[in-house]
């Protein structure tokens, strides 16, 4: 059985005092949640208050949203995994369609980065997904297809089974428009066949898949009912404590 997980991705939002007051609203609404992983993933300029914030709330987790894949040295602006497990982070979120699309990230990259962070214990959530033109044309599992096998290259089965992929289908991101529970759970059964393909059948089942793309209170329960979904990604309603708190109460529901 795997365990739901939900994070909240922040994007370049949220100052210090934002991100405090976000994490007081959600420990009142939440408690300390066991039964679903929560992940926050903030900018790098509020990881220190969020996991101050959360205090002694131990299975609320943080992620960051971005990493380089060298150890340390002079590559000024980047951020290494060693320095982010220095802040308590267990979790980066890698190859989100942002980073793939504004900043040219190709699957070579992602796959350093993912090794890189595995490398330092720290847990990728690797993002693919295609875009509305990819989709018309018919060339869904294609582009799955290189997108995991590029950015998971090289991995151990243990490896494998401690990332989280995200399947975000780019048309659905920040658009109001989720892909369907039929849409998102098709591609999520294709991208678990590919994990058997690369992997076992073993490290398949373990591995965790999240949704994103649109997610909101009014959608997340129906969209992880699925067999296949297995938690969510959330962007724009993750900035409100309520209704973050509402999807990670949808993800509680279905292990009820
Ligand atoms: P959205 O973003 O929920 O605002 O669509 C999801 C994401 O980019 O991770």
């Amino acid at each position: 059985m795997r365990k739901k997980i939900v994070a909240a991705n922040w994007k370049m939002n949220m100052t210090q005092a934002e991100s405090a007051r976000f994490i007081e609203s959600l420990l009142l609404d939440l408690g300390d949640i066991t039964d679903v992983e929560v992940v926050i993933v903030p900018p790098f300029t509020a990881i220190a208050k969020v996991t101050e914030a959360l205090g002694k709330a131990q299975n609320i987790k943080v992620g960051a949203q971005n990493m380089y894949w060298e150890r340390s040295g002079a590559f000024t602006g980047e951020i290494s995994a060693a320095l982010l497990r220095d802040l308590f982070v267990h979790y980066v979120v890698l190859g989100h369609s942002e980073r793939r699309i504004l900043f040219g990230e190709t699957d070579e990259i992602v796959n350093r980065k993912v090794r890189a962070a595995h490398e330092a214990t720290l847990r990728p959530i690797v993002c693919v997904g295609e875009t509305l033109e990819q989709r018309d044309r018919g060339n869904v599992e294609k582009i799955l297809s290189i997108q995991l096998r590029g950015s998971l290259k090289d991995l151990s089965e243990k490896e494998l089974q401690e990332t989280v992929i995200a399947y975000e289908p780019v048309w659905a991101i920040g658009t109001g428009r989720n892909a369907t529970p039929e849409q998102a759970q098709e591609a999520h059964t294709f991208i678990r066949h590919t994990l058997r393909e690369i992997a076992d059948d073993a490290t398949a089942e373990r591995v965790r898949i999240q949704y994103g793309g649109s997610v909101k209170p009014e959608n997340a329960r129906e969209l992880m009912s699925q067999p296949d979904i297995d938690g969510a990604l959330v962007g724009g309603a993750s900035l409100d404590p309520r209704s973050f708190a509402e999807i990670v109460k949808a993800a509680r529901a279905e292990v009820a």
